[in-house]
């Protein structure tokens, strides 16, 4: 198998002073891409500022015999880190969307300022960023952006409402990027990484956290940059040299109503919760299309005062 190279390309990666951003830097300078190693330099809380962490990173590039240059804003003033690629390298080609800070504490005591900083980071900091690539990138016919997310966003955690929130919301924003780049070669995914890093140091166990290095999320996150990849719009769960696709499921479901005509009663949906909860025949949802077509299908059964097809015919208007 030949080496997958980026030669040509111009990748930024977003908090890469440190942890992940840091592996996908050194790995995609290995391969040949030119490197924006952005970093803000901060506390893991959000405070404070420092070129040290970039500039390590991008010593580490050069001295490898790669390309790399700084970057120290902030993920929030996005559509200057992009200008440091275009500056330097004339062109941006990959975008990691992956700086990020935690201000953990239970939902009684959060505070607005709590909730801000983290939703300005991960969420507003990747719309601002890739709102300054994306036009690039579809110009050039060609470009691959990630998203990042955690299994907070996914599945939910105690003490990290605000970064749930954060973390599905660029999920939401990947949906619809993969949606709108596609035509022009510009596609959009989410990883979901777990790592031993300064993030979770002491909230992993400490021989996992050795375990759980960033570079075994790296060659995921590279591949998915990569020009023969074709994916687009999907979630990657990796970790610990393991990686596996997340999808959003939806029951069959049930018809809490016979006819058209019917209004739609609490004792109805009581007595149907069981089949409308029901996950034995689940399908995948692929589009908000595939969705509708399901919800017409339903409305034209209650018109004619018909039961709902029962076939698996129906499950296909999902696959
Ligand atoms: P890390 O703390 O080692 O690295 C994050 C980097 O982002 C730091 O170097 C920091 O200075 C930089 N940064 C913070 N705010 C910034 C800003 N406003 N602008 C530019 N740079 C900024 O953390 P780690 O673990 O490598 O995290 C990377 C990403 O992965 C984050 O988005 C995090 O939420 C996410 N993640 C990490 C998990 C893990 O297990 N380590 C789990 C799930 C998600």
């Amino acid at each position: 198998m030949s080496n997958l190279r980026f030669n040509g390309k111009v990748a930024v990666i977003t908090g890469a002073g440190a942890g992940l951003g840091r592996a996908y830097a050194l790995l995609f300078a290995s391969r040949g891409a030119k490197v924006v190693v952005n970093d803000l330099g901060g506390d893991p809380h959000g405070g404070g500022t420092g070129q040290k962490a970039a500039d390590g990173v991008v010593n580490e590039i050069k001295q490898a015999g790669g390309t790399a240059v700084a970057n120290y804003d902030s993920v929030t003033e996005g559509s200057k880190i992009i200008k440091t690629a275009l500056d330097n390298y004339g062109r941006v080609d990959i975008l990691v969307n992956n700086a990020g800070i935690l201000r953990d504490k239970s939902f009684a005591n959060l505070t607005e300022d709590d909730w801000d900083i983290i939703q300005n980071v991960h969420l507003k900091g990747s719309f601002k960023t890739t709102q300054a690539a994306f036009p690039v990138m579809k110009k050039q016919g060609y470009g691959r952006i990630i998203m990042t997310s955690s299994g907070s966003g996914l599945y939910g955690n105690f003490g990290q409402a605000n970064y749930s929130a954060a973390k599905t919301g660029v999920v939401g924003l990947a949906n619809t990027l993969a949606i709108e780049g596609a035509a022009k070669n510009v596609y959009c995914n989410v990883i979901v990484p777990t790592a031993g890093s300064r993030l979770t140091q002491g909230l992993l166990p400490e021989d996992l956290y050795q375990e759980l290095k960033p570079e075994l999320i790296a060659p995921v996150v590279a591949y998915l940059c990569h020009e023969s990849c074709q994916e687009n719009g999907t979630i990657i769960e990796s970790a610990a040299g393991w990686a596996g696709k997340s999808q959003i499921y939806r029951s069959k479901g049930c018809l809490i109503r016979q006819r058209i005509t019917d209004p739609a009663t609490i004792e109805s949906v009581q007595a149907n919760w069981p089949e409308i909860t029901n996950m034995k025949n689940a399908v995948p949802l692929v589009s908000l299309s595939a969705s509708r077509v399901a919800l017409v299908e339903k409305l034209e059964y209650l018109r004619k005062g018909e039961q709902t097809p029962t076939s698996s015919s129906e499950g296909a208007l999902f696959t």
